[in-house]
């Protein structure tokens, strides 16, 4: 235990690192663990005790046998996720050595209802399936797939390593075709056609024919070329109407092949930008209109010159992977199909602002995806394109990725900072904005990861040729993914502007049950909920601010009509109740008090006085609290009741500060 301390003493914020290898190593943390950390890291118990408190990743207490942690996410909750977990309940309560915990998304929300057992993702679970899974022997649940294996020279097959891909059997296809010695398989990531998966494509001289739904038994038939094929994939209308930028190698590209990014276009973006003096590559970023892809829209190039106008020896890059809004996946996604693309965009970020070093943070609950990036940071400093000469001749650029411990609250920039510097998650109030006065006390950029994915592209192709996609002030194309209770659910990459019809019904295709749409929230658990009346709008952020929702990170997540939104106003309070972090008054408590408040409004006591009362409080969070955590959560509540009144026992629509 002193040994794995001190190995990881030196580290930059070394309290969580060295916590995750204690609880990791030893399956909890005790109190003498704490005392041997504080003392390794020159730390205060208490100091230690209240960083371990405030992250679930972390035990107190021995782990049992085996634990599963169902999702109860909003897209999987429009999967069933609540009756499952009830089941789950009755299932394993004579089962001692199985745990079962609750997590809010993970990142599978095209595939749900989905759990983690044993740290293994498992989709499309029933509840069968789940009380199974239970007792199936532990796979190698994060080991990175090898990309390729076999050495056949007459078929090439492509199978996607994604985590969605994985959780639905794609390692037990792929193993069926490595058998077979003429086959070579390529582990790709997922082309985002997630309803598909397993997606089998074959190398033909047509191009690449797929397979879908693939189980291991019928490998031999397509080997034969008797089996059904879904047809050359780059010809199928549901990709082939996208407009792919940012996921354009994704699902294409073996993701640990540089050279193979290098073919698609990859590193270009890089050289262009090493030729360009700093302010320029700004510049472009600006003229882009590229805007933040994590939520709150603000312009990118904007806060480089910010950062770039800084003045300090020392800056640093930090990238965002902590993709905590249930309905959204499409960070993992690119992390694990194409991962130099967040690498390349974080060393022109790096060029851009005079930064040397930069941190991916990353959220626990993607063991996949961290494998991608261990491995691809090591080919990147392999090969040089990481290391002492990575933005030219003696001009160096290191990357070092961390991984968060549970909290939902450190997507939000300030709190993964503290998180960074291995404190407790808790919201720093602004000013000093992180631009300025970040990681360490140092200037900062905080990108999302798709934000930084992107800026490759746009240093290729000039700032103009990605302003001229898009609609007004929402500048080139949203990675939307769509989620829920939705048949073809995955990643639709287009141009800002698509309605939210031919979102749902175009590429989703209704909902999965057959059932109409009733409902489909935007922009994670702090967005709002639109009836099927507001489906004609458009997807852009001008159009959602103005009808009082929010794009976020572009996740979708549709409902049918068997959805009570009173329950889902509900959870809204709950979720922000339970990720809170608690610094101030109006979300800590506010969400708690509006839990309660529902439930009487739910359960018919004093309806009105209650309803009156639930407004006051909404109205109280979004203007008293210090983050967006306390701020937004509102706003499903407002929405669910301004469109749903007759689920909350309300006969005419009630005025809130919502959604008109
Ligand atoms: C409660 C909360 C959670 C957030 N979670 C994330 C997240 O998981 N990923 C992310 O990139 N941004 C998240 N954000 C937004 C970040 O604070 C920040 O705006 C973003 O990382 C900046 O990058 P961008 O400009 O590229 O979007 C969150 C914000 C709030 C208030
Ligand atoms: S709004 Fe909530 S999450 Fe944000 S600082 Fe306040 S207590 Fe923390
Ligand atoms: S995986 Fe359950 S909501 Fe995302």
């Amino acid at each position: 235990m002193r040994r794995i301390a001190t190995g990881l003493a030196s580290l930059d914020g070394a309290l969580l690192p060295v916590l995750h290898e204690v609880n990791d190593g030893l399956g909890w943390v005790s109190d003498e663990d704490v005392a041997v950390v504080a003392d390794v890291l020159n730390l205060s118990r208490a100091e230690v005790h209240g960083v371990l408190t405030f992250y679930s990743d972390f035990r107190r207490s021995p782990a049992p046998t085996h634990r599963v942690a169902l999702c109860r996410g909003e897209a999987c909750q429009a999967l069933g996720s609540e009756p499952l977990h009830s089941h789950a309940v009755a299932a394993l309560a004579g089962r001692p050595d199985v745990e079962l915990g609750e997590v809010f998304c993970l990142g599978n929300c095209a595939l749900g209802p989905s759990a983690l057992v044993d740290g293994r993702l498992r989709g499309r679970l029933t509840p069968d399936a789940l009380v199974a899974a239970v007792d199936e022997a532990p796979a190698a649940a994060t080991a990175l797939q090898p990309s390729a294996t076999g050495q056949g020279e007459l078929v090439t097959v492509y199978i996607p390593a994604d985590a969605s891909a994985r959780a639905v059997g794609a390692d037990a296809v792929a193993a069926a075709f490595s058998a077979d010695p003429s086959v070579t398989v390529v582990r790709t990531g997922s082309r985002g056609m997630l309803w598909l998966e397993p997606l089998v494509e074959v190398q033909t001289a047509a191009g690449r024919r797929g397979y879908a739904n693939v189980a291991a038994s019928a490998v031999p038939s397509i080997l034969a070329g008797t089996a059904e094929s879904v047809g050359v994939l780059d010809a199928d209308p549901w990709l082939a109407g996208q407009r792919r930028v940012t996921f354009a190698r994704v699902g294409v590209v073996d993701p640990m092949s540089l050279a193979d990014y290098r073919s698609r276009g990859g590193m270009a973006g890089l050289a262009r930008a090493l030729t360009l003096p700093s302010a320029e590559v700004v510049e472009e970023v600006v003229a882009s209109g590229l805007r933040g892809r994590g939520g709150a829209g603000f312009p990118t190039g904007v806060k480089w010159r910010t950062v770039l106008g800084a003045a300090s020896d020392v800056k640093y890059i930090c990238a965002n992977a902590d993709e905590g809004d249930s309905g959204t996946f499409a960070d993992r996604m690119l992390m694990e199909g194409d991962p130099f693309s967040l690498i390349e965009g974080m060393l022109i970020a790096g060029h851009a602002v005079g930064a040397r070093t930069g941190f991916i943070y990353l959220r626990s609950e993607y063991p996949d995806a961290r494998a991608a990036l261990q491995k691809a940071i090591e080919v990147a400093y392999a090969e040089g394109v990481l290391g002492p000469d990575a933005l030219g001749p003696g001009i160096g650029f290191d990357l070092h990725l961390r991984v968060g411990a549970g909290a939902y609250i450190c997507g939000e920039e300030t709190s993964m900072l503290e998180s960074l510097e291995g404190r407790r998650g808790e919201v720093r109030a602004k000013p000093p904005i992180p631009a300025l006065e970040g990681l360490f006390g140092q200037p900062t950029v905080v990108n999302n990861v798709l934000t930084l994915a992107t800026v490759p592209m746009v240093l290729a192709d000039g700032g103009a040729a990605y302003a001229a996609l898009g609609t007004d002030r929402s500048r080139g194309t949203q990675v939307f993914q769509l989620g829920g209770n939705v048949a073809r659910g995955g990643i639709v990459e287009a141009e800002f502007g698509l309605t939210v019809r031919e979102l749902v019904e175009g590429y989703g295709g209704g909902t999965r049950s057959g059932r109409p749409v009733r409902a489909v929230q935007i922009g994670g658990p702090l967005g709002a909920y639109l009836p099927a009346d507001q489906l004609d709008l458009p997807l852009d952020y001008e159009s959602l601010a103005a009808a009082g929702a929010m794009l976020g990170h572009g996740g979708v997540v549709v409902f049918d009509d068997t959805v009570d939104m009173s329950a889902q106003a509900r959870f809204a309070m709950e979720f922000c109740a339970k990720e809170s972090c608690g610094k101030c008054t109006p979300c800590r408590i506010g969400s708690t008090r509006g839990v309660e408040v529902i439930d009487a409004i739910r359960a018919g006591v004093e309806r009105d006085a209650n309803l009156v009362l639930l407004e006051d409080l909404c109205e109280t969070m979004t203007k008293g609290s210090l983050c967006a955590m306390g701020g937004l959560t509102p706003m499903p509540v407002r929405s669910a009741i301004t469109h749903f009144p007759e689920d909350f026992g309300i006969d005419i629509p009630v005025q809130t500060g919502g959604p008109r």
